[in-house]
């Protein structure tokens, strides 16, 4: 029993939970940008998708089953995901034994610039989108900040958040850093998974996969907010 305990402490089992909750997060968003997308299909057609998705899994489940369903899945991945970061990120310092001091000799600590893409994009993205996701839920699911009025409909409220230049800046730096977020992510969870056979992380192919399918989300997701704020979608 001990032993059961401690490999589910392992730094390895930390990392393999990072790694299946962040792939967790990311089908999750792959579902949700195909939603927003939706939009392009006018208002109505938006409204009553969102509707369809209170009734799938009816009359086994209630109203809204399998969106509860959902909800529980993610909270718990994202709470692994953030409990695994935090140890992990704790560990790595600890055991460099850099506590209050720069981690390696390098130019660039001299110069004061950050030492790579991926420690700033990971901790501060990491930050950025935990925050992006509260504010989020405040203003288009329970539309508790609703910059231009309250709105009845999926639709209404999404129209109505993006016609300020602010609430867009907003969204797009949020799906800047998610894009960030996941080229890194994607590539560090399947080299985790052992799927990643190059020797150097450009050589390897799992790199551009992870740039392709982040540039995909990003615009992905920015698109509907966009085409509303500029060309008036759905108005
Ligand atoms: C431009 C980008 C985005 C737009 C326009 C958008 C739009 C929406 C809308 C309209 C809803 C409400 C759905 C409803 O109540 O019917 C929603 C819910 C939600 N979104 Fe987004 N979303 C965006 C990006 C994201 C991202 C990047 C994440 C995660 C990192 C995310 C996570 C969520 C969550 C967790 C909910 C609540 C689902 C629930 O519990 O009902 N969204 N989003």
């Amino acid at each position: 029993m001990a032993n059961v305990i401690q490999a589910r402490r392992s730094t390895v089992a930390l990392k393999y939970s990072m790694a299946v909750s962040g792939l967790i997060m990311m089908s999750y968003l792959v579902l949700h940008m195909y939603g927003n997308l939706r939009a392009f299909g006018g208002a109505d057609d938006f409204n009553l998708y969102a509707h369809h998705l209170r009734e799938i899994g009816m009359p086994f489940l209630p109203q809204s089953g399998t969106i509860w369903l959902a909800r529980v899945v993610l909270l718990g991945a994202v709470l692994m995901h953030a409990y695994a970061a935090t140890t992990l990120w704790r560990r790595n310092k600890k055991a460099a034994g850099y506590v209050g001091m720069t981690r390696y000799q390098t130019k660039q600590n001299r110069t004061g610039i950050q030492r790579s893409y991926a420690s700033f994009t990971m901790r501060w993205g990491g930050v950025t989108i935990a925050l992006f996701i509260v504010f989020h839920i405040l203003n288009l699911t329970t539309n508790t900040i609703h910059p231009g009025g309250k709105g009845e409909l999926p639709f209404e409220k999404l129209f109505n958040s993006f016609q300020f230049w602010w609430v867009l800046l907003a969204y797009t730096v949020a799906m800047v850093a998610v894009g960030f977020h996941i080229w890194h992510g994607f590539w560090s969870a399947f080299t985790t998974l052992g799927q990643n056979r190059s020797s150097t992380r450009r050589a390897s192919t799992l790199n551009g996969l992870a740039i392709a399918i982040a540039v995909v989300i990003t615009v992905g997701f920015l698109a509907p907010p966009f085409s509303i704020y500029f060309f008036g979608l759905g108005g």
